[in-house]
């Protein structure tokens, strides 16, 4: 059984269409998403049409959240200054370009998702089992907080989303697994990430998928949109950065 596990797409039309195509070509018994379908890209509305079009599972990312209840927040954890601006900026825009029945979409998807393939049981958060929507679940997580989250839960397999950085980590006995994200990469490598799990006679191999696609079509997007042009540096980049006054620093 081949599944494939993508989120973080952030109305980044383009990356979704490229990874789709690519879990295509491969083959795969079924595609999850691990949510944020919305959210700093050009193109909400499409982006939950083609999830739905796909009937492709998803659960709630924080952003689909922030959305589906016209927010004034996404509870992301931004700097002060430059950085909030772009965020608010980027979620009254998003608020304001998605259709009353989007918005009732995001307002239904489920925050956690649980499913069992050849006695392997998975369970599917965006954030962690103990904060579905909020919580980064980093490769730089404290390991007392890291088992913490593992031994809350019952099933083998933790798979999130939220931090846009591709994970595979083993901690006590369970597998956490990060795909990345499709739209808005923060690990300084631009092309969408998504992840393919196979699972085979009680064994499990995960693997990183990285695509390329047109981001240059998806920052003329946010220009013509007159979105901020940090977004479409970071596309660019595939990383954050700190944009306070007379300072750049990347984050990864
Ligand atoms: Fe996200």
């Amino acid at each position: 059984m081949r599944l494939a596990f993508l989120g973080d797409v952030h109305a980044n039309l383009e990356a979704l269409n490229a990874v789709l195509e690519d879990i295509g070509k491969k083959g795969v018994d079924e595609i999850f998403c691990l949510g944020d379908l919305v959210g700093y890209g050009p193109d909400p509305e499409n982006v939950v049409q083609e999830i739905k079009k796909k009937n492709i599972k998803t659960i709630m990312g924080n952003y689909d959240d922030a959305v589906g209840y016209s927010k004034q927040s996404c509870g992301c954890s931004y700097s002060p200054g430059r950085e909030t601006e772009v965020g608010d900026v980027s979620l009254n825009w998003t608020i304001e370009h998605t259709s009353q029945e989007t918005k009732d979409f995001l307002k239904k998807l489920p925050r956690r998702l649980s499913f069992e393939v050849e006695n392997v049981k998975f369970l599917l958060v965006h954030g962690s089992p103990l904060d579905e929507l909020l919580e980064y679940v980093t490769p730089q997580i404290d390991p007392d907080r890291l088992q913490k989250i593992a031994q809350s839960t019952s099933e083998d397999i933790i798979v999130n989303g939220h931090t846009h950085i591709p994970m595979v980590k083993w901690v006590f006995g369970k597998l956490v697994l990060n795909p990345g994200s499709v739209g808005r990469p923060k690990d300084a490598d631009p092309r969408a990430s998504y992840m393919i799990v196979e699972v085979k006679k009680g064994t499990v191999q995960a693997q990183i998928v990285r695509v390329p696609y047109d981001v240059k079509r998806t920052i003329e997007k946010i220009a013509k949109n007159n979105l901020p042009m940090e977004l479409a540096t970071v596309l660019a980049l595939g990383q954050t950065f700190d944009m306070g006054p007379g300072k750049v620093n990347f984050f990864l």
